[in-house]
């Protein structure tokens, strides 16, 4: 049975029709059918209400600033900022594994806190501080947590390593000596089909100047 134009047209307790709704904030069908996105759409000069800017769907400008270098890519809007780093910039220490924000593998800090990477734009991140695993080193020392890493044997096959390390990091800087209950927190969203989950959180207490090998329910010898 077709529907009437009275029900199509039913209005909410606030008056307003469901189309008037959507046309108000600007996603009718013309928007969706063109693919626009909310952070393709941003204010041009930065005033409230006034005139936006669409960018896209083609190559964009965008800048980026990865490990404190400035470079300038040109990319579709809806690319991810793992590809970005991955395809555009030859950073490939941040992995593709899940791409859908479940394992952890790509793994960056953006203004020093850990984001996967395959979950956010690249258009996103412009003008903001990104530091990947290959910018964790400084002047070609490894970074501490690199070194527990390697002396805590805390990696198989070293695919999920570079966004553990990031992710240790991060947590070490906010927090200089967590718990181990702290740690598995902070490692939390981070997979290893490995199962080198004890010597990742050995390394990461080793850093923290913790015992190695905490005693009781928190033991790092305990699986994950
Ligand atoms: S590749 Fe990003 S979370 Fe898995
Ligand atoms: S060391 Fe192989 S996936 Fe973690």
């Amino acid at each position: 049975m077709a529907r009437s134009a009275g029900k199509r047209g039913k209005r909410g307790k606030t008056g307003l029709t469901r189309r008037a709704f959507l046309k108000g904030i600007g996603i009718g069908g013309g928007a969706l059918g063109s693919g626009l996105l909310a952070s393709e759409v941003v204010p041009k000069g930065g005033a409230k209400g006034s005139a936006v800017t669409r960018l896209g769907p083609g190559p964009v400008p965008i800048t980026l600033k990865v490990n404190g270098r400035v470079s300038t890519v040109h990319l579709e809007p809806r690319v991810t900022l793992l590809d970005a780093l991955r395809d555009r910039l030859d950073l490939t220490g941040s992995k593709k594994i899940c791409d859908r924000g479940e394992c952890g593998g790509c793994a960056v800090l953006l203004e020093g806190k850990p984001v996967f990477a395959c979950m956010m734009l690249a258009l996103d991140a412009r003008g903001r501080s990104i530091t990947t695993i290959e910018g964790i080193a400084a002047k070609g020392a490894l970074h501490p947590v690199q070194e527990a890493f390697i002396a805590k044997d805390a990696l198989q096959c070293g695919f999920c390593t570079p966004g553990f390390v990031v992710a240790s990091k991060a947590l070490l800087d906010e927090n200089p000596r967590p718990s181990l209950d702290q740690v598995r927190e902070a490692l939390g969203g981070h997979l290893c089909r490995c199962g080198t989950y004890p010597r990742v959180f050995e390394a990461v207490l080793s850093v923290s100047g913790r015992p190695a090998r905490a005693q009781g329910p928190g033991d790092p010898g305990r699986s994950a």
